[in-house]
């Protein structure tokens, strides 16, 4: 599939003894690649968004686990598997929203609970080889998310995404990203308009950063523009991820994300959400479910620059998400299909089909 980053947003470095990511931090100005050993390093990269974007934290989850499960020093199963979930516990408490972490760890832990009690470090290397294949997933789930999302496309379009859902919240080809990529390979030309989404400026960094790099034309706009740019006629649709999506299809992704919603509703656009199985959560009833995760309100009054840009003592308020009503979304495309409202009898089939395979 068409795109210029030429490495990994999260893979095992060679001697399979670290994690190596991207420091998505350092984006756009330079292209930094750090290696997470420790269970610290880890959860630090998952917090601080050094890794960022469900998918890719779930990735990261994998392999933390496994490198944790190294680390283990039992004699028998009960102690393996008791150290396993303190660890697991650590990973898990590093980020609330994204399903992808806690997916993966639950992943790693049934993995490891299913084998033959042999030595630790075979455990561990077998813990290893299972998170390689959560990362393989990645990739071939991606890819179908692109096959099913470009088939709602048309050549020519505007299309509007919020927060980065790209190979840099994935491992190569991301979510919402993904159909831009596959209709790219096949000649399409897309107008992809990037909000800046603060206050950690993901589009401005990370999407036009990437959609660049891809040779995709690309408008930054703040987020505050959008409306203007819809109702100029720039937009035929929107394109989102997700961090979790409930049973009734509600929707947690970036924070802004509802306003978008809203805006496409009004302005007769379609609003997808692309997302694979691994984001949607069964045990969420709806989006009041959605544990949504506020961080340091030094975000808003200093970001990046460490300067106050508010005065001192204002009250801050920083949700990192916000949810977006079932009501609000055209289709949510996974690597099964598209699921459509009632969202309740079209999520279930997504997950039938995936048990016919
Ligand atoms: O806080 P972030 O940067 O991890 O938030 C990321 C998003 O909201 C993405 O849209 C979502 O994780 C989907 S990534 C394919």
């Amino acid at each position: 599939m068409h795109r210029r980053l030429d490495y990994r947003t999260v893979t095992l470095r060679e001697d399979g003894r670290a994690i190596r990511i991207i420091d998505q931090t350092r984006l756009p100005q330079q292209v930094v690649f750090c290696d997470l050993e420790t269970q610290e390093q880890i959860r630090h990269a998952i917090y601080t968004l050094q890794v960022r974007g469900a998918p890719a934290i779930g990735v990261t989850a994998a392999y933390g686990l496994a490198l944790a499960a190294g680390e283990i020093d039992a004699r028998d199963r009960d102690g393996f598997m008791g150290q396993l979930a303190d660890k697991k516990a650590y990973l898990a408490a590093a980020r609330p929203t994204a399903v992808n972490l806690f997916w993966a760890l639950d992943e790693m832990e049934t993995f490891a609970a299913g084998l033959r009690y042999r030595d630790p470090k075979q455990m561990a290397a077998d813990m290893l080889q299972r998170a390689r294949e959560v990362e393989a997933q990645d990739v071939r789930v991606c890819r179908r998310i692109g096959e099913n999302g470009l088939a709602l496309l048309q050549d020519g379009w505007g299309i509007l995404t919020h927060c980065n859902a790209g190979q840099l919240a994935a491992v190569l080809y991301g979510t919402a990203l993904a159909p831009v990529y596959a209709g790219a390979e096949r000649g399409y030309t897309f107008h992809m308009y990037c909000d800046e989404t603060r206050p950690l400026l993901q589009g401005a960094r990370l999407t036009a950063f990437e959609m660049r790099a891809a040779g995709i034309d690309t408008t930054l706009l703040c987020d505050n523009m959008a409306a203007t740019a819809m109702a100029r006629g720039d937009i035929q649709a929107v394109l989102v991820g997700a961090d979790r999506i409930a049973a009734n299809g509600d929707t947690a992704n970036k924070i802004g994300t509802l306003g978008v919603a809203i805006l496409a509703q009004h302005y007769g656009i379609p609003f997808y959400v692309c997302a694979p199985l691994s984001t949607f959560d069964p045990c969420c009833e709806s989006g009041a479910d959605i544990t949504i995760e506020q961080r340091p309100g030094t975000e808003i009054s200093e970001m990046w620059y460490k300067q106050p840009m508010a005065p001192a003592g204002v009250k801050l308020y920083n949700p990192a998400f916000d949810v977006t009503p079932a009501a609000l979304i055209t289709g949510i495309v996974s690597e099964y299909g598209v699921a459509r409202a009632p969202y309740t009898h079209s999520i279930p089939a997504l997950f039938a089909a995936r048990k016919r395979q």
